[in-house]
């Protein structure tokens, strides 16, 4: 809109209704100096308290520019709640935000300094998510290097849980902020999020815009913790007695179904967004396994619909989502818990964005695997490599950049052989074949009984295709495998690559039900 261009001084003007109860002047929580409003096309949402029947205006003043005035009235329904769409903004700033209420006479004003309007983006999850700057590797580097992006804002609620649906924030563990060494590092698993911020840079890095990052995020917690009833309901959770899961880790926060959607996510549902990434799924290895591959698209359904209608429609109703899917873990107890989480996150296509998940991206780091973390292995230290592959499916998801490679080789055809005994996998792009590995891939010869699965050799590749050599299955194969196991390569040696990195994501396929599948 026209208007968008104006850096100038906007007036809104609202009334709010007699008959509500007494406030005093006041923004929501997480409206405060130093954050990042997201820019156009959405408009931003700004919301907060005030005295009933009072008049409101706000102003939105650049410095050092002449001032324009641009006028709306809105007619609040709610009592003593104030909310108005500001106008689209162009990206930058800073700008200060002057509330002012009249009320028969009294004046009152609040006002918000060095404001910013960029692109803002939710990042949640557990522990992977939550694991601070300051326990990653190059942590110094890293922290002493936040200096040099004024302009990647961050804030983080408080962890809290809440049996109802909270308005409001509860709490707030870091207010908006310029980012230092200090609140990047301010303590292990507390705030800020490494892979958050990494995320936010890389994108910084490339926009040159402001981004600000919301880090709601509790290690330990499953899904179901942070999804509403309503999502919950749709994949038919069963309740859960949920004092009796296991742990994943050793940071165990709540697992009670919906406390964290009640009292960290819903409370966010009318700050207009550009995005939101999610790094969780460890702790569904150990409840609801099976329910995953519904639970997470449901999740991720259920939150682009109530933030587009928080936000009064500014929020995109299919927001670009990024993940990460499960990096490795050595269990005590060996079973395929991890490889089924990674497939149930891509709702068992094996990659996104997928028919079920659209407009998705996922960062795969099977090979990000760290057996040396102090943290404990399910806590892998290189989180640069996990966001700087997270950022790459934003610029082509969320930005548009068409020509970006974010996703590692998916094979396209499986080609059996039964007399000469191989089987060709042709992958979608060209591959870059990093070792000769003889137990990633296996075969399982007949489904009936249940498959029995078997390592098979990588013994050749060509551009595009890698070679298999096939002893175990003398009449058929009815089943492929790749990378299924919690931990299936070292640090950066996978076997398959592209060109560019990235890894082939895991994959599970059988005879019956891929079209791509021949047997000579
Ligand atoms: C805002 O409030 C402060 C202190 O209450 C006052 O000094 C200032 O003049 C007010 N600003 C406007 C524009 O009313
Ligand atoms: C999820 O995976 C389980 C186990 O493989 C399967 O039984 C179920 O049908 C799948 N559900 C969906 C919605 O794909
Ligand atoms: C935020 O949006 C939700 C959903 O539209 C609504 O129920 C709630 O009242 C809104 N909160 C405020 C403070 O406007
Ligand atoms: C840590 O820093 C070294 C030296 O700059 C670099 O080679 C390495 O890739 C960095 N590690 C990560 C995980 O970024
Ligand atoms: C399998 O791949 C090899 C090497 O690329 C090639 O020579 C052979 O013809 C392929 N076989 C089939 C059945 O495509």
């Amino acid at each position: 809109m026209m208007m968008a261009a104006c850096p100038g001084l906007l007036l809104l003007l609202l009334f709010l209704p007699a008959w509500s109860a007494g406030a005093k002047l006041s923004f929501a929580s997480y409206y405060a100096d130093h954050m990042v409003l997201q820019k156009e096309p959405s408009q931003a949402v700004l919301w907060g308290y005030g005295k009933p029947g009072a008049n409101i205006f706000v102003t939105l003043r650049q410095r050092r520019s002449q001032e324009h005035v641009m006028k709306k009235v809105t007619m609040v329904q709610d009592t003593t709640i104030w909310k108005v769409l500001l106008l689209a903004m162009h990206p930058g700033g800073p700008y200060t935000i002057e509330v002012q209420q009249s009320n028969k006479k009294k004046m009152s004003n609040v006002t918000l300094k060095d404001v910013y309007f960029g692109d803002v983006w939710l990042c949640s999850g557990q522990s992977n998510m939550e694991m601070t700057v300051s326990q990653i590797f190059n942590a110094s580097e890293e922290l002493a290097a936040a200096s040099q992006y004024p302009l990647v804002r961050v804030f983080a609620p408080a962890l809290v849980e809440s049996e109802t649906e909270l308005e409001d924030l509860a709490g707030i563990n870091l207010q908006w902020s310029i980012p230092t060494a200090k609140n990047l590092g301010h303590g292990d698993f507390t705030y800020f999020s490494a892979v958050c911020w990494l995320f936010g840079r890389y994108l910084y890095e490339k926009l040159r815009y402001p981004i600000g990052l919301i880090d709601s995020s509790w290690g330990g917690t499953p899904i179901e913790a942070w999804s509403s009833k309503r999502a919950l309901a749709k994949c038919a959770v069963p309740p859960g007695d949920t004092k009796r899961f296991p742990v994943s880790d050793h940071n165990g926060g709540p697992k009670d179904y919906s406390v964290l959607w009640n009292a960290m996510i819903h409370p966010l549902l009318n700050m207009t967004l550009q995005g939101a990434i999610w790094y969780q799924g460890e702790q569904n290895t150990l409840m609801n396994t099976d329910l995953y591959n519904c639970t997470f698209p449901a999740l991720i359904r259920d939150w682009r619909r109530t933030f587009h209608k928080g936000s009064g429609g500014q929020t995109p109703s299919d927001f670009p989502f990024g993940f990460v899917q499960l990096c490795t873990d050595r269990r005590a107890v060996t079973d395929d818990h991890f490889p089924r989480i990674r497939w149930h996150q891509t709702a068992d296509y094996g990659y996104v964005p997928n028919e079920k998940m659209p407009n998705t991206f996922m960062a795969v780091t099977i090979d990000l695997g760290d057996h040396n973390s102090p943290y404990g292995s399910i806590h892998p230290r290189d989180k640069q490599t996990v966001a700087y592959r997270l950022h790459l499916g934003a610029l082509a998801v969320a930005y548009g950049e068409k020509s970006m490679i974010f996703q590692g080789p998916y094979p396209q055809k499986v080609q059996v052989n039964v007399v000469e005994k191989y089987i060709n996998v042709t992958y979608g792009e060209r591959v870059h074949l990093h070792h000769l590995d003889n137990k990633i891939f296996e075969v399982c010869c007949s489904e009936q009984p249940p498959c029995k699965w078997s390592p098979v050799p990588i013994k050749s590749s060509s551009s595009s295709s890698v070679m298999l050599q096939n002893p175990v299955c003398p009449d058929a194969v009815d089943g492929l495998r790749y990378a299924w196991g919690d931990w299936p390569c070292e640090y950066k040696q996978c076997p398959i690559y592209n060109l560019h990195d990235l890894p082939g994501p895991p994959f599970i396929t059988f005879a019956r039900n891929n079209p791509g599948w021949t047997v000579s």
